[in-house]
């Protein structure tokens, strides 16, 4: 029955090759919701409906994206709310997953809109430092998204119900990671704020892989922002440069911000680890690894270092600062998979 549906809701080449973009969007979010479907009864799509190998990439390439299926975007942000939201279950904690998400994208986006702002921007300059104020708010946002899920999505409810249709499948030679929240640009984010200078290379693999799952226009910011200092680095450069009591206001104002920014992702990280580690605790969940590709073990680990992070801006912008670089065990490969 499901095969059918899938095979019926196929658009032919033609249809792809002419469509516009917000068809082509559609195209791929309702196809999608019927890959996991089929994929969560173990069934490869591709392998009851060949056709998939050419219309997937097709869509994928007509609309700006890398990977031949659908991602977080097309399940949540390309989906209408109310009685048109597509689904894969029609339950009601399935709805609030997505509201949760729903909530942090739009902010996230503009945090990296605020992230780009601040390429030109030095800690000296009062724009710096309410841009970075307000990039602490908006990442704030993941704290609100965190509470909604904790409030009202069962851990037994994702790892049991939802998780089976997050599942990756074959279209070439590759295997494709499904919607996962992880590929929300909270990486991006990080990348400019903190890790691109500081970070394991177990992170940066990871957030190297979760650039194939972006939005068009952030892709090139991912491998722009590996570069370059980070926030951090700016913000503790600019402080060292001053004996304590001399800090000028304006960079002062700057570290602040940048706390409370650092704070606020690792309160995200704090609940989010702790939703994660009950839905992959061995007697609940069904997988090892999560939607993304990466494990508890990957959280726990950025976790920590997102707290270093946060302990160094707050050890030199405090009253008793006691300098420190921080300096990251950059270099070989951990033993690390995400
Ligand atoms: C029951 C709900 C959830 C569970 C069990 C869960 C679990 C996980 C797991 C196991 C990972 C590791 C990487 C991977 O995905 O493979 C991960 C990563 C991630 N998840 Fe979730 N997640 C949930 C909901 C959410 C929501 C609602 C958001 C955002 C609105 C989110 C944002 C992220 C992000 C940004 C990462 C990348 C790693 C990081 O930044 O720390 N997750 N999640």
């Amino acid at each position: 029955m499901l095969i059918s549906v899938l095979r019926n809701a196929l658009p032919s080449i033609e249809e792809v090759a002419t469509a516009s973009l917000p068809d082509l969007l559609a195209m791929m979010r309702d196809l999608g919701i019927l890959l996991g479907s089929v994929k969560r009864h173990g069934v490869e799509p591709v392998a009851v409906a060949p056709e998939l190998e050419e219309v997937l990439p097709l869509i994928a390439r007509r609309s700006g994206m890398v990977i031949p299926r659908d991602t977080i975007y097309h399940y949540v942000l390309w989906n209408p709310v109310g009685p048109r939201e597509r689904l894969y279950t029609g339950l009601p904690m399935e709805r609030m997953l997505m509201s949760a998400v729903r909530v942090a994208l739009p902010m996230l986006s503009t945090a990296v809109d605020v992230c780009t702002s601040l390429d030109d921007a030095t800690p000296g300059e009062l724009a710096f430092a309410t841009s970075v104020n307000e990039l602490a708010t908006l990442v704030g946002t993941m704290r609100d998204s965190m509470d909604l899920v904790i409030a009202n999505v069962g851990p037994e409810f994702f790892a049991r119900t939802m998780r089976p249709y997050f599942q990756d499948i074959r279209v070439g030679d590759d295997t494709w990671l499904g919607p996962a929240a992880a590929h929300v640009p909270v990486a991006l984010i990080d990348l400019r704020v903190w890790a691109s200078d500081h970070a394991d290379d177990c992170y940066l693999d990871f957030v190297d892989h979760s650039a194939w799952y972006a939005l068009e226009r952030w892709r090139p910011l991912y491998r722009d922002w590996q570069r370059g200092p980070s926030l951090v680095s700016r913000v503790v450069e600019a402080l060292e440069r001053h004996p304590r009591q001399d800090v000028p206001y304006v960079i002062n104002a700057s570290a602040e911000a940048l706390c409370r920014t650092m704070r606020a992702l690792t309160v995200f990280r704090g609940k989010h680890l702790s939703i994660a580690r009950e839905a992959y605790a061995p007697d609940t969940g069904l997988y090892e690894l999560g939607s993304g590709g990466g494990s508890v073990a990957l959280l726990e680990n950025v976790m920590n270092q997102a707290r270093d992070m946060a302990t160094l801006v707050r050890l030199n912008t405090s009253g008793t600062r006691r300098r420190r670089t921080g300096k990251p065990p950059r270099g070989g490969k951990p033993s690390c998979e995400f």
